[in-house]
């Protein structure tokens, strides 16, 4: 298991591109299930989740073909119905490969995720809008086991919460249901635009995607088409962040200030500095202080979740206090005590936080407990004085590409360190 070795106290300068994004990839990559043409796609980051993904479509029958960034992917026929408990199990997102079996072979069989390290994360959601659409569904050994004889119906789907996979995952079944779908109280990341764009240049009718609330009339059939992945968000506020803490200036190729939503704002009021210019966003926080600033994650245009951590890094060198509370998930506060490690004082009082800001944070051995948690170490390590060594590095390999490398080329001083364990 790798490690990443950082000494903090130097500013970050240059020029980084932000990659495809995770979520998006991974999702777009699904609806090639959804034709027997080519889905051709490009700025596909090359992550442990992609390539992890590949392994189950494979499984499916598709034929893969990746170029560097580029991959070309054609389900010509569907050789498997089922997605086992072993691919399943180690990314969860590969569960969205239920809906497009669903309505194109009218069966799949997918094992159940599980919960993972931030929370429970059921998938009721996704479950009970099939059964709306007609499907009928049973639970048995831990796999989830649909059938829809007749193909899917449109359906009204009303969301009790706006759930990022539920809403993609049904929008994507819809496209080849019979009739209207309209979802309600839906879900509206940057990410399921890019999802619902990809969609109609495969000749899906979809209608309101980035609302509350999707109308999706169902087709025949798709085609193949070729599609560009949108920038990844979370990379490019994670770098912003990382700026924040650290100081200096990053202009950050292929960013864009409205996949940020109102994080654009909180961030500015923590007193760093970003500019939209052509082909991307200079961020920079030049001397003065980090200022503490409370928020809430919603989902979006709201705080995402995702930066949470990375923020509570930030807050940790702050010039007050300011609380963080998280609201999407239940257990998203493991990596507050892995910062305290690096002498941040963070209190945690069921889902708030309160993050008395410092001065200096100090290096120290840390353990990454989950994707974004993991670069939240990474922030404070850039800020904190001496060598904090992050352990399990597996946990940033799945979402953030050359990670150790784009870091290095603005001048932060981090390696990667074998482990022999
Ligand atoms: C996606 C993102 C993840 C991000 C999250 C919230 C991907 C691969 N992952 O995860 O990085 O943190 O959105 O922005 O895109 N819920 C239910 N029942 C369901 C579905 C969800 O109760 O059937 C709950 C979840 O437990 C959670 C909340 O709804 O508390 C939000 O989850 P959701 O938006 O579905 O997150 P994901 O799609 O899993």
């Amino acid at each position: 298991m790798d490690k990443l070795a950082i000494i903090g106290g130097r500013e970050l300068y240059g020029e980084l591109e932000i990659s495809g994004a995770k979520n998006s990839a991974l999702k777009v990559m699904v609806a090639c299930l959804l034709t027997d043409e080519t889905l051709t796609l490009t700025n596909v980051p090359n992550l442990a989740d992609v390539r992890q993904l590949i392994v189950l479509l494979e499984n499916h029958g598709v034929e893969v073909d990746r170029q560097g960034s580029r991959l070309d992917l054609t389900a010509g026929s569907i050789t498997s119905t089922t997605a086992p408990y072993d691919i399943v199990r180690k990314m969860r997102a590969s569960f969205n490969v239920l809906g497009p079996l669903l309505a194109r072979e009218r069966q799949a069989k997918v094992s159940l995720p599980g919960g993972c390290a931030i929370g429970a994360r059921p998938v009721n959601f996704h479950i009970a809008a099939f059964e709306a659409m007609g499907a009928t569904i049973e639970i048995e050994e831990g796999y989830v086991l649909a059938e829809a004889p007749d193909g899917l119906k449109g359906a009204i789907i009303d969301l009790p919460f706006p759930s990022v996979g539920a809403t993609e995952h049904t929008m994507m079944a819809a496209t080849l249901a019979e009739g209207r779908t309209v979802i309600k109280n839906a879900a509206r990341e940057p990410e399921l635009s890019d999802l619902a764009d990809c969609l109609r240049a495969m000749g899906a009718k979809i209608e309101g995607d980035g609302t509350s609330e999707i109308t999706i009339d169902g087709v025949q059939q798709l085609s193949g088409a070729t599609h560009d992945i949108v920038a990844d968000r979370i990379e490019f506020g994670s770098y912003a962040m990382a700026v924040g803490a650290a100081g200096g200036e990053l202009f950050l190729r292929r960013g864009r200030l409205d996949l940020l939503g109102d994080a654009a704002t909180t961030l500015r009021e923590a007193g760093l500095t970003l500019e939209e210019e052509d082909g991307g966003v200079r961020v920079s926080r030049w001397g003065k202080p980090t200022i503490s600033t409370n928020i809430t994650t919603a989902p979006f245009p709201g705080f995402p979740t995702d930066f949470q951590a990375q923020y509570m890094a930030l807050m940790a060198v702050g010039n007050g206090t300011a609380t963080i509370t998280e609201q999407v998930f239940e257990n998203r506060f493991m990596h507050a005590p892995e910062l305290m490690r690096l002498g941040a004082d963070i209190e945690v009082d069921g889902q708030t936080a309160t993050v008395r800001g410092k001065t200096t944070l100090k290096g120290a051995p840390v353990m990454a407990t989950d994707l974004r948690a993991s670069m939240s170490l990474i922030v404070a390590g850039l800020a904190a004085e001496g060598q904090t060594m992050v352990s399990r590095l597996y946990h940033l390999d799945r979402g953030f590409e050359r990670l150790d490398e784009k870091f290095q080329s603005v001048g932060a001083l981090v390696e990667r360190v074998k482990d022999e364990e």
